[in-house]
């Protein structure tokens, strides 16, 4: 039992653990100057991001081709321009995003 609870704390810690780190990919990359969690800014949230793709097995392979090359037209007039800068980042952008 004892050892069961230092696993799931353990996985716990590890989690938030990535999460925080990829929320600093994305301070670092300046996708919070267009893109919060739940608040509209110029692109949408990634809440609106992660149910748009929810259920489609490739969503992490489009996002982070997206977050490269840029997305316009399917979310409204805005196109995101291409984020060259963050391709190192970009699968593990895709992958937290999805966790919204
Ligand atoms: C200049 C503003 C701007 C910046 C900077 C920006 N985005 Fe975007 N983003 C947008 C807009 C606007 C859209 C909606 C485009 C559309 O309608 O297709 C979008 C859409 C997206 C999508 C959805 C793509 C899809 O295929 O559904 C993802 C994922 C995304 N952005 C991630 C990021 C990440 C990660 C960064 C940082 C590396 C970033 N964005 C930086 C404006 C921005």
């Amino acid at each position: 039992m004892k050892a069961l609870t230092a696993i799931a704390l353990a996985a716990t810690v590890a989690f938030a653990g990535s999460a925080f780190a990829s929320a600093d990919l994305a301070k670092k990359n300046g996708c919070v100057a267009c893109h919060d969690a739940a608040a509209k800014k110029v692109g949408p949230t990634y809440k609106d991001i992660a149910a748009k793709h929810k259920g489609d097995k490739d969503a992490e392979k489009v996002l982070a081709e997206s977050i490269v090359k840029g997305s316009k037209d399917k979310y409204g007039k805005i196109p995101m321009p291409p984020q060259a800068k963050a391709s190192a980042d970009a699968a593990a952008l895709a992958k937290w995003i999805m966790t919204h």
